[in-house]
């Protein structure tokens, strides 16, 4: 399989960032997943732009940032600024989806829609051909270490059909809840990239639990 994985910072021991963000980087990880939330669009606050600022020397990976906030586009160029790779923004969040999908790929960004757990994949219809990824919650947003609710299995099989029914290379990148098991079954209906936070981090030896969740 030549699947992706994204840790997330979120689960990272904040006294010890730089320490967590050189262990990712020595890791087979794929991308490093950065979360960011307003405490509006959901209803937590995580870490904004001088802690991201303070990253992107050390980050080696690719940065694949999930903003969960009111009217990301308002961010595009100081998320270009850190040096993101991939922006996703929450369907739910914008208005004008098309415009913002547009402005991040001008602005030089691979850009991905991410869908809230209750919100259908047929709304994606006329966006999908636009999009480098589209961005499955798997636990509604705000919080690491929730349990995965298990309709996404089959919202992503329904997903990856639709993809390519229409030809497209879109990946999906399945987030919350992904442990060992949950990896392996998204995997088997298509998911191309997973997050994954507490199961990282809280794992005894985290540069494994990446490992072998590439091996998968
Ligand atoms: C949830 C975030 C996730 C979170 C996943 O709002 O989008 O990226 O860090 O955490 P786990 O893997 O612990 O469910
Ligand atoms: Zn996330």
């Amino acid at each position: 399989m030549n699947h992706k994985i994204a840790p997330s910072l979120l689960a990272a021991n904040f006294l010890n960032l730089q320490r967590d963000i050189e262990m990712i980087n020595q890791s087979e990880a794929d991308w490093l997943h950065l979360d960011i939330m307003d405490g509006v669009f959901v209803p937590n606050i995580s870490f904004g732009f001088p802690i991201l600022d303070a990253l992107k020397s050390v980050c080696r990976k690719p940065m694949d940032v999930h903003l969960m906030i009111v009217e990301p586009q308002k961010f595009i160029p100081e998320i270009k600024a850190m040096g993101a790779y991939m922006m996703n923004v929450h369907y739910e969040a914008c208005t004008h989806l098309h415009r913002t999908v547009a402005a991040i790929k001008e602005a030089g960004m691979k850009a991905a829609v991410t869908l809230n757990p209750h919100t259908p994949i047929s709304l994606l219809e006329d966006i999908l051909q636009d999009l480098d990824m589209v961005l499955l919650m798997s636990v509604n947003p705000g919080y690491g270490g929730q349990k995965f609710i298990e309709h996404s299995v089959e919202k992503t099989a329904r997903l990856k059909d639709m993809i390519l029914s229409k030809g497209l290379n879109t990946l999906i990148e399945v987030d919350g809840g992904v442990n060992m098991q949950t990896a392996k079954r998204l995997l088997d209906v298509g998911a191309d990239v997973l997050v994954a936070g507490s199961f990282v981090f809280n794992a005894p030896d985290p540069l494994k639990t990446i490992q072998e969740l590439k091996a998968l």
